[in-house]
């Protein structure tokens, strides 16, 4: 049984509908704290608003003007933002850099990498007023080395990498602390989308390959990686910031 610990507490979750998002609010909500569930106006929020104290906003993480009505929205629920998990993300085409379409290009970093700086920025700059607040970004094990088919993926997911150390430092003065959580696959629809992609009338049989690189082979699960944004975003990581974080089964370790 979950403690407290974020009792009082206020955060904002992006990709909150679905997947790892939805994990984090129903983590974020056991532990005690009020969530903003931002995701796709079009998106169901059953899930998320039935897991505590949420409220759901419809937006688009790439428009800067969604950002400030979220935040907004999310200071109905308590006096300031303590926690983003900055998390919603695509996967984009499964491409090489030389096949790689343009215009998926473009949506892929808009999405990952300007989504996640306009958090950042909106979001961090309320939290170094307050000089207090935790950013977590998720990022992947992608973001540690090349792949040759999910060129653009990896690449906005390095970005993220970049974007949360110069985060850190700036900010660690101010009281703010900024990490990356880099999962390995995790059983969420990206990966099942993935699965029937490249394995339209057996999905599950693209499993094996899937998992082949991962050492405890098999996929991570949602609610694993929100335990370990659980942990980064409390106390007891106080002197954490700026670190990238694999919850991946030990897949960095070869
Ligand atoms: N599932 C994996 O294997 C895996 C592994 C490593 C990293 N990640 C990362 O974890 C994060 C969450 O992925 P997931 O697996 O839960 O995927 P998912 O597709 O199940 O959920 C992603 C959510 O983000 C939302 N979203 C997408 N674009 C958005 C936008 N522009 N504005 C607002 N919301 C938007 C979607 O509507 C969806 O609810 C992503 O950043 C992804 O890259 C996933």
């Amino acid at each position: 049984m979950p403690d407290q610990t974020l009792s009082g507490r206020v955060a904002i979750v992006t990709g909150a509908a679905r997947g790892i998002g939805l994990a984090a609010v129903k983590r974020l909500c056991a532990g005690g704290a009020s969530v903003l569930a931002f995701d796709r106006p079009d998106t169901d929020f059953t899930d998320a608003l039935a897991a505590g104290n949420v409220a759901s906003f419809g937006g688009d993480v790439v428009n800067a003007s969604d950002w400030t009505a979220a935040i907004g929205q999310a200071l109905t629920l308590g006096p300031q933002i303590d926690i983003l998990f900055n998390n919603a993300g695509i996967s984009g085409a499964i491409a090489n850099a030389i096949n790689y379409p343009e215009e998926e290009f473009d949506r892929i970093i808009a999405v990952n990498v300007k989504g996640v700086f306009l958090g950042l920025k909106h979001v961090g700059e309320h939290m170094l007023a307050n000089r207090s607040g935790v950013i977590v970004n998720t990022s992947s094990v992608s973001s540690f080395g090349g792949s040759g088919n999910i060129f653009g993926y990896t690449a906005s997911k390095h970005a993220v990498n970049g974007m949360t150390k110069s985060a850190a430092i700036a900010l660690a003065p101010h009281g703010v602390r900024v990490l990356a959580i880099c999962p390995s696959p995790t059983a969420t629809e990206m990966m099942f989308q993935l699965e029937r992609r490249l394995s339209p009338n057996d999905p599950e049989a693209a499993r094996p390959q899937l998992v082949q690189g991962i050492p405890m082979a098999r996929y991570g699960t949602p609610e694993e990686v929100a335990e370990v944004l659980a942990f980064l975003i409390s106390d007891a990581a106080a002197f954490m910031t700026g670190a990238l974080i694999p919850v991946d089964g030990g897949t960095l370790a070869k």
